[in-house]
């Protein structure tokens, strides 16, 4: 049976209301009334998972450099929330582990990015799948995991091969269906920018449910929801969600 992916997923938590990657966006999401959650990780310098989307530290903490030459501790310092608005000054950076830990106690799912650093795509898929296989208890349904670069969700499998995975595209590429075959993945996950309702169509006639980002305006969800899209994933989940009720 096909994967039933969920309707909504707040993008980095919910993106436009709160910072992005932080345990206050994904508070926030929750608040919302969004189920799933997305969210980046990669590992820091010393190889701790971390929720971050970009390589450098610049534009969502107040630091500098590189996060793969930053060590855990330095990132831990680092003040997440203050260039999103004040009332998020001190929102710090948060560990894999501690959003684990949210996504439980606040009852959430989540779609985890794996979002290496250049050169660190299997090292980051493996510790990834490593952490949920120890930490995410056995009688919850498992997270799904995704991403772009198919060495990492190679070595996630590898790892943890029971563990749900998604294939992470821009445009959908004709070989999309050999390349989620050839994974082992569950689900296709593309942009909504460059998507057609023919392609909607051949990627759920192949059996695969299609996930698509990142959609901020109800009118568009509507379109996507229209051709047959199974899932919407946004910086503004409140503005999808009376879409599915
Ligand atoms: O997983 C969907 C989306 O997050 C992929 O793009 O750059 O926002 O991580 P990006
Ligand atoms: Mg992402």
């Amino acid at each position: 049976m096909a994967y039933r992916l969920p309707r909504v997923v707040g993008h980095r938590g919910a993106a436009a209301s709160a910072p992005e990657n932080t345990l206050a966006g994904l508070r926030r999401a929750h608040q919302l009334g969004v189920g799933w959650v997305e969210f980046d990780v990669k590992l820091s310098g010393d190889g701790v998972p971390i929720l971050m989307h970009d390589a450098m530290l610049e534009r969502t903490t107040d630091g500098q450099g590189a996060v793969a030459n930053t060590a855990y501790a330095a990132i831990r310092a680092l003040d997440a929330g203050a260039w999103f608005g004040p009332e998020f000054a001190g929102e710090r950076v948060p560990s894999f582990d501690e959003a684990i830990d949210l996504l439980l106690s606040h009852g959430l799912m989540a779609n985890v990015e794996i979002k290496a650093c250049a050169g660190r795509e299997r090292e980051t898929g493996a510790a990834v799948a490593r952490r949920l296989a120890e930490r995410w208890p056995q009688d919850r349904p498992p997270l799904l995991l995704s991403s772009f670069a198919e060495a990492s969700l190679d070595a996630a499998r590898e790892a943890v091969p029971a563990l749900p995975r998604g294939l992470l595209v821009g445009k959908v590429p004709p070989d999309w269906r050999a390349r989620v075959e050839g994974l082992g993945c569950v689900s296709l996950h593309c942009s909504h920018r460059e998507l057609d309702a023919a392609t909607v169509s051949r990627v759920r006639e192949g059996g695969y449910p299609l996930l698509v980002y990142t959609v901020n305006e109800a009118e568009r969800a509507a379109e996507l929801f229209a051709w047959g899209v199974d899932c919407i994933c946004s910086d503004r989940p409140e503005a999808i969600l009376p879409l599915v009720v």
